[in-house]
């Protein structure tokens, strides 16, 4: 293993940043940390909320992010809409009437419910209220899987993790970070250590990071960085737009979809139970074949199931996968 400050992974660093910029499509900068997610939207939440948040939630993750803006003492408001509907602009209109924020914060693709938000509507409606307010998005399951125009949407914060849509072993998280964030950031006294924007866009200039990177997973994240980029991200949008064609017309020809149409996720398609299947049974006879599907998030766990579409899936992985479930249906 090379040592983290030697130049061989200074230079594996810095070879990673334009390939990462290049994904979320922005020239500004894009954080890494060996964690998963939630570890990065934590502290990115904490450290460069300068203010009141407005948090927009439609699922389980939303919740959890109230539960991190709570427990992080970060005062916040709460914008909800039911399980397996969006968020919308004009919600977001009606909250930002009443009151000033710092900073808004949604999930982009809401796995617990299959909902793809409609973010460049959203984060309109966010910059013509407020061209100072920050926009952080959670997009651990569209990141490199659906069109997220960074830089030209005025999004300020764009989380993801290693393991959705890249396609790689969970343990690295990435986000997108525009000088506005770092701007709010430097107003934060109490930003925590490890994942402060601060001191991670400081040790970003410098090719590294804080502490210890997981160094051979970025081996394998500059490697599959150049597979997407070679595949293009048109192409590989596309690509996922199929795969969910295919889940949805599946889905509905043998049950029936969770979430509102016009608003179903390219990466995740949460399916309605109808037929009561036993999903733990469902699961055991699919792991035969090295399959899995998810059940249904917290309230939805009988009641739907979901089958992630992301990453290096091709269609022909999905007709194997739906021809096991229907062998299943009709033992
Ligand atoms: C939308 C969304 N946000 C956040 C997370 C949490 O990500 P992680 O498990 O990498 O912390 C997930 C994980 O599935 C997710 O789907």
């Amino acid at each position: 293993m090379v040592g983290h400050r030697s130049q061989v992974a200074k230079d594996l660093f810095a070879g990673i940043q334009p390939k990462l910029r290049e994904v979320f499509q922005t020239q500004s900068r894009v954080f890494l940390t060996s964690s998963s997610g939630t570890g990065l939207w934590e502290g990115m939440l904490r450290s460069c909320t300068s203010g009141r948040l407005l948090l927009l939630t439609c699922g389980a993750f939303g919740e959890r992010w109230a539960e991190v803006a709570q427990s992080n003492g970060i005062p916040f408001d709460q914008a909800s809409v039911s399980w397996g509907s969006p968020n919308s602009p004009e919600q977001l209109e009606k909250a930002l009437a009443k009151r000033r924020y710092a900073a808004l914060a949604l999930v982009h693709n809401e796995t617990s419910t299959g909902i793809l938000n409609p973010l460049k509507e959203i984060a309109d409606v966010a910059r013509v209220f407020d061209p100072e307010m920050l926009i952080l998005v959670d997009a651990v399951s569209s990141a490199g899987g659906v069109p997220i125009a960074t830089q030209d949407w005025g999004l300020d914060v764009v989380v993801t993790s290693s393991q959705k849509c890249f396609a790689l072993p969970p343990g690295l998280a990435f986000s997108a970070v525009s000088d506005r964030a770092i701007d709010h950031a430097l107003k934060v006294t109490h930003r925590g250590w490890y994942f402060d924007a601060v001191r991670l866009d400081k040790a970003l200039s410098k090719n590294g990071t804080p502490a210890t990177p997981a160094i051979s997973l970025l081996y394998a994240l500059d490697k599959q960085l150049d597979r997407i980029l070679e595949e293009g991200l048109t192409n590989r949008y596309i690509r996922h737009a199929d795969l969910a064609q295919r889940a949805q017309s599946w889905a509905v020809e043998h049950m029936d979809l969770y979430a509102q149409e016009g608003y179903r996720s390219p990466t995740v398609t949460c399916i309605r139970n109808t037929r009561n299947l036993d999903l733990t049974a469902l699961n055991d006879h699919l792991s035969l074949s090295g399959m899995t599907i998810a059940s249904g998030y917290g309230p939805l766990k009988d009641q739907t199931f979901r089958i992630g579409h992301m990453g290096e899936l091709r269609v022909e992985d999905l007709e194997i996968l739906f021809r096991e479930i229907e062998a299943f249906m009709e033992m």
